[in-house]
């Protein structure tokens, strides 16, 4: 009899082993957390500390209006990358204080947070539009804490790079350009027409300091720490180190796929290759994602065209990139994790998270899979 109901208990136990072997992600469907409501981190990243991962990302409210940060950044963390627990909002926007620069009503979008090694800070950058200013702002903000979950305390918001010129500057950058010529350019957020590199906008925020919207960051195996920013009215990525801190520009940047358009950046780094996913810029609507590598972070970056294939790859699968997160513990395995925004109501934009494979040549593509498990890698 005994051994009966050990035979009965250890099927229970492979039963229930299995299950958790199968968990699935399911691309575009709700993503329920230990709570069973939705994840709520948009525009999101992900860090690996400690043993979990943590996944950051833009709280949004019910409506049109949780297009604005009503709340915050909330926090997620995971042993598997597939069951979130909800770890509450680790930067709130402030309530009291209209004149702050994260006043309730800003726009606080990408945020993405690091661990620095050396002060054993985790540092959150995002992008920042003041409150009642549309997308004209165009600053980073920075946030400290010293536990991964927060809560982050705000630290400051700025133009990156003010008063230092790229890597890669041109001499006709350095040339003053009449503001009448700049101003038929600097419509604020949207999809200028191209430019001319004589419409000087790098030379124009030489001074205050750089445009920076969609955003991200990146750290070497080295330990030195990247910020990547559409600037130049859209029209031009920024690569650019961070201080030793994480807390500032080092001055020390690039200007990369200029006047190509390029918004929601993400690296990632596979066989000393440095990759970056990227969109187009049409706002909220998908678009073809692009793929690009290039043998240092700072280049040359080359194009390697749109990565997805199959139904719908010309949107992205409808979703815009967010992140990378290399798979801790797997070899080759890196996931793509993109929004599908929906800006009538912020709150149900959806989570489009698919691996990685790569071909004969070592060059990364997503495919669309209803539904997939982490077994797929190695
Ligand atoms: C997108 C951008 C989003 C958000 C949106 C606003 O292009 O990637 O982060 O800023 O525009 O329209």
């Amino acid at each position: 009899m005994k051994t009966y109901y050990l035979f009965i208990l250890s099927i229970f136990l492979l039963l229930i082993s299995c299950k958790q072997e199968s968990k699935t992600i399911k691309p575009g469907e709700i993503w329920a957390d230990n709570n069973g409501i939705h994840i709520n981190a948009h525009g999101g990243g992900i860090l690996f500390n400690e043993g979990s991962y943590y996944w950051f990302g833009e709280h949004k409210v019910e409506g049109k209006k949780g297009n604005k940060a009503m709340v915050g950044v909330h926090c997620y963390s995971s042993k598997n990358l597939v069951d979130w627990k909800d770890e509450g909002i680790a930067l709130e926007v402030i309530k009291d204080n209209p004149q702050h620069d994260i006043t309730e009503g800003c726009v606080l979008e990408r945020p993405k947070v690091i661990y620095n090694v050396q002060t054993k800070k985790f540092v959150m950058w995002f992008h920042l539009e003041l409150k009642n200013r549309g997308y004209d702002a165009a600053r980073a903000g920075v946030a400290i804490s010293d536990k991964v979950t927060g809560p982050f305390e705000f630290v400051k918001s700025f133009r990156p790079n003010a008063g230092h010129w790229p890597k890669n500057v041109k001499e006709i950058h350095k040339q003053p350009v009449g503001t009448d010529v700049l101003d038929k350019y600097c419509g604020g957020l949207g999809c200028l027409p191209a430019h001319p590199d004589s419409v000087n906008i790098l030379g124009r925020d030489f001074e205050n300091g750089q445009m920076a919207r969609d955003q991200n960051l990146f750290v070497d195996d080295d330990g030195k720490a990247y910020h990547i920013y559409s600037s130049e009215e859209n029209s031009t990525l920024h690569i650019s180190q961070l201080t030793d801190d994480y807390l500032s520009e080092s001055g020390n940047f690039t200007r990369v796929f200029s006047e190509r358009y390029m918004e929601a950046p993400a690296v990632f780094k596979h066989k000393s290759k440095y990759f970056l996913i990227a969109s187009d810029c049409t706002g909220w609507d998908p678009n073809a994602a692009r793929l690009a590598w290039a043998p240092s972070i700072f280049g040359p970056w080359e194009e390697l065209g749109n990565p997805c294939v199959g139904d719908e790859a010309n949107l992205t699968f409808r979703s815009q990139s967010t992140f990378v997160t290399p798979v801790q513990g797997k070899k080759d395995a890196f996931i793509y994790l993109g929004d599908r925004w929906k800006p009538e109501n912020a709150i149900d934009g959806r989570y489009i998270c698919l691996p990685f494979q790569f071909n004969k040549s070592g060059i990364p593509y997503l495919k669309w899979m209803d539904e997939w498990s982490l077994d797929i890698f190695e």
